[in-house]
C-alpha cells in the first residue's frame, strides 16, 4: 500500500543517494548498503514527510528529519540485534552475522552521528528534542533487556514501548510539524497522533510476536511483553482479546487527533498508516494463519 505513494518512494531515493555519496571508510560504506538497502517498511521517515505537509510545508522542508529519524532507527535494529542476537533483519542476515559484532556496534554510533548531522539544521528545540528521544529509546530497551528480569507488569510494559518504540513514532510527526509551522496545537496534535500510533504497532508487533510462540514457530524469546503478563492473570483467550482492545483505543486515539486538521491527500494517507501499522498486519497474520485457535478473536477484530 504505501510502496505505492510518492513519499515512499522519495524517502527511498534519499537514502540510497546519501549511501552513494558517503565518505568514509569501505567497511563503513558496505555495512550501511547492506542494512539499508534491505530496505523496511520506512513508517518514520514517511510519517514525518506527510506530517510537514499537512502542516503546511513542503517535503524539502522536513527531508533531513526524515532521513534522521530513519538512520537512527536503523542503528537502534542493529544494536538490538547485537543484544538479542537476531540472525535475520528485513529479510537479511543481520549485521553482527554478516561481518561481526564490532562492525554492528560501531556502524549503528556512525548512524546515531550521521543522524545528528542531518538534524543539526533545524532549531535548537529539534535538535534538543531529538537528542531527547535518543535517550529515551536507549532507556526504553534497558526496560525491555530487563523485563524478564525483575517485576515488570502492566505500567512497566506500557513505559517500556512508550520509550522505545512510541518516542520516535511521536517525534517523527511532531518534529515535521514543528519546521513547517507556528501552531502549538497542532504540534501537540502530531506528538499525539504519532505516540498513540507507536504505542498501539508496538502491541500489535508483539501481540502477533506471541501468537507465534503460543503456535510454536518461534522457540526463543527475550522480553516479557503485555500478552504474556495477561495471559498469567487471565488465562490466553482473555489475553489476546484485552491486548487487542489496547490496539483498538490507540489507533483510535491516533485518528482522533487527526480531527484537528481539514481534509487533504496527506491527512488520508496518515490516516491509512494507522490501518497499514495496525489492522492490516493483524488481517496479514489471519490470511497466512488458517488453522490456529486465535483466529477467530482476530477475525472479529479485524
Ligand atoms: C522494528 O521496527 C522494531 C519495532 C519497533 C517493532 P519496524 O517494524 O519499523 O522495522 P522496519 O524499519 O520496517 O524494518
Ligand atoms: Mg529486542
Amino acid at each position: 500500500m504505501i510502496e505505492g505513494w510518492v513519499e515512499y518512494r522519495e524517502v527511498n531515493r534519499a537514502l540510497r543517494d546519501l549511501v552513494d555519496s558517503i565518505d568514509s571508510i569501505d567497511e563503513v560504506k558496505d555495512a550501511l548498503k547492506h542494512i539499508i538497502s534491505a530496505g523496511g517498511k520506512r513508517t518514520r521517515p514517511v510519517i514525518a514527510l506527510l506530517s510537514g505537509e499537512l502542516c503546511g510545508g513542503g517535503k524539502e522542508d522536513v527531508m533531513n528529519v526524515a532521513l534522521a529519524v530513519e538512520l537512527i532507527h536503523t542503528a537502534s535494529l542493529a544494536h538490538d540485534d547485537v543484544i538479542d542476537r537476531g540472525v535475520m533483519r528485513r529479510n537479511v542476515e543481520t549485521l553482527h552475522v554478516k561481518y561481526d559484532t564490532a562492525i554492528a556496534i560501531l556502524v549503528g554510533d556512525w548512524l546515531i552521528s550521521k543522524s545528528i548531522e542531518l538534524v543539526s539544521i533545524y532549531s535548537e528545540e529539534v535538535i534538543r528534542d531529538f537528542a531527547r528521544i535518543g535517550m529515551l529509546m536507549a532507556e526504553g530497551e534497558i526496560l525491555d533487556v530487563y523485563s524478564t528480569k525483575k517485576e515488570f507488569g502492566e505500567k512497566e510494559y506500557f513505559r517500556c514501548i512508550e520509550s522505545k518504540t512510541a518516542s520516535l513514532f511521536a517525534f517523527s510527526a511532531e518534529s515535521a510539524c514543528k519546521i513547517v509551522s507556528e501552531d502549538r496545537k497542532a504540534v501537540e496534535k502530531m506528538y499525539e497522533y504519532g505516540n498513540n500510533l507507536g504505542i498501539a504497532y508496538q502491541l500489535v508487533d508483539d501481540l502477533l510476536e506471541y501468537l507465534e510462540i503460543l503456535e510454536d514457530k518461534k522457540s526463543e524469546f527475550e522480553s516479557r511483553t503485555l500478552p504474556m503478563i495477561y495471559e498469567e492473570k487471565y488465562g490466553y483467550e482473555e489475553a489476546v482479546e484485552r491486548t487487542l482492545e489496547h490496539i483498538r483505543s490507540y489507533s483510535e486515539r491516533s485518528v482522533e487527533s487527526l480531527d484537528y486538521f481539514d481534509d487533504c491527500e496527506s491527512k488520508e494517507k496518515l490516516l491509512k498508516m494507522v490501518e497499514y501499522m495496525t489492522t492490516s498486519l493483524l488481517k496479514n497474520y489471519v490470511m497466512k494463519n488458517r488453522e490456529s485457535e486465535v483466529l477467530e478473536l482476530l477475525e472479529k477484530y479485524c
